[in-house]
Parts: structure tokens; sequence; C-alpha cells
């Protein structure tokens, strides 16, 4: 059996579980959330940073116990999903988001300070996961999760999820 991994990476707030679980339904895959899993795989909580410090090993080894686990493969929705190697990633979705203003109503809605905030936006606007993302090498497509609905960002990512190689480089 020929398992996939898709991560769906992007600034918080930019729609990445929502969209997450509804691609999970659709292709059968399990959804890892890493919101449950940043404790278990970092080295410490940054204080400064307000985040964690990922530790890479314990974070592909995740990947990999949950991947053995799955029937048909994960699909992983985080705003550090694209820092795994490019050979356990089969497609990575980026999720942008083109209305500021929104995003902003977004995360001021979850309470956020105005710093943690300010640090978001300017994250989408330089957007540094894109940018990492296509460092890492990974096969990248990108939709705007502010201005479609989920259905409509389906349409936009099916051909791409339906082209997966069928090929699996992660044992
Ligand atoms: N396509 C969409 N249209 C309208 N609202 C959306 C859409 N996608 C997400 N939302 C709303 O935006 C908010 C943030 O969505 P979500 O929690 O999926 O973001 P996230 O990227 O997973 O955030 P985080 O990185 O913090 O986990 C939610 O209130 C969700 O209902
Ligand atoms: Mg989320």
């Amino acid at each position: 059996m020929v398992k996939k991994v898709i991560v769906i990476t992007g600034t918080p707030g930019v729609g990445k579980s929502t969209l997450a679980k509804i691609v999970a339904s659709r292709l059968k895959l399990e959804r890892l959330d890493l919101s449950q899993y940043y404790n278990k795989i970092s080295t410490r909580y940054n204080r400064k940073k307000h985040c964690y410090d990922v530790d890479r090993t314990k974070f592909i080894a995740l990947v990999k116990s949950k991947l053995k686990e799955s029937e048909k493969g994960l699909i992983i929705d985080s705003h550090i999903a694209h820092l795994l190697p490019k050979r356990m990633v089969d497609l990575c979705i980026v999720l942008i988001c083109s209305n500021l203003t929104l995003l902003q109503r977004r995360l001021n809605k979850r309470g956020y300070s105005q710093k943690k905030i300010r640090e978001n936006l300017d994250a989408e606007i330089f957007q540094v996961c894109l940018l990492e993302a296509k460092e890492k090498g990974h096969k990248v497509v990108v939709v705007d999760g502010c201005t479609f609905s989920s259905k409509k960002m389906i349409t936009q990512i099916w051909p791409a999820l339906k082209n997966l190689g069928k090929k699996r480089t992660l044992s």
C-alpha cells in the first residue's frame, strides 16, 4: 500500500485545520493535528517568541510512527509542517491570506496579544512559510485561504492532489 503524506502550512489563522479536515475526509487520510503534540516534539517552550522550539528528530519520529499506524497516509496541518524533509512529503499546500484585515480579525478573536498578532501578520507579509517550504524543495501548491470558500479551495488543489506520484520514499 502506497501511503501519502500531505502537509498544509501557513501563518496561524489562515485556515489550515479547516482545510485539512475536508481534505482528510475526501482522501480518507488520517489527520495529524500537530498542535496536540507541540510539547512532545519540542525542546522547550520559548517564552520570548511565545512558541515551542521544535526538535526535528522527535518531529520526524512522530510523523513516521503516525504514518505507520495510518491506513492510507497522513495530512499534517501546522505552521511548522513544511519543516519536514522533502523525502517525507508528497505535497506541501501553503495557505496564504491575501486579506490581512481578515487575518488580523481572526487572530484578534483568539485573544492573541497585539505583539503576537503583529508578528504573525509580518510572517504573512513576508511569506515566511512559503519561502521555507520552497527552500526545503517541497512540491508546493499555494492557495488563498482568506478569499475562497473551502469548497473553492478544494477545486483549486484537486489537480495536485489527484496527481500525487505513486511512489513513496519514506518506509
Ligand atoms: N475558507 C474559509 N472561509 C471562511 N472562514 C474560514 C475559512 N477557513 C478558515 N476559516 C475560519 O478561520 C479561523 C481560523 O481557521 P483555522 O483554525 O482552520 O486556522 P489555522 O490555520 O488552522 O490556525 P492555527 O495555525 O492557529 O492552527 C476559524 O474561525 C475558521 O472557521
Ligand atoms: Mg490549526
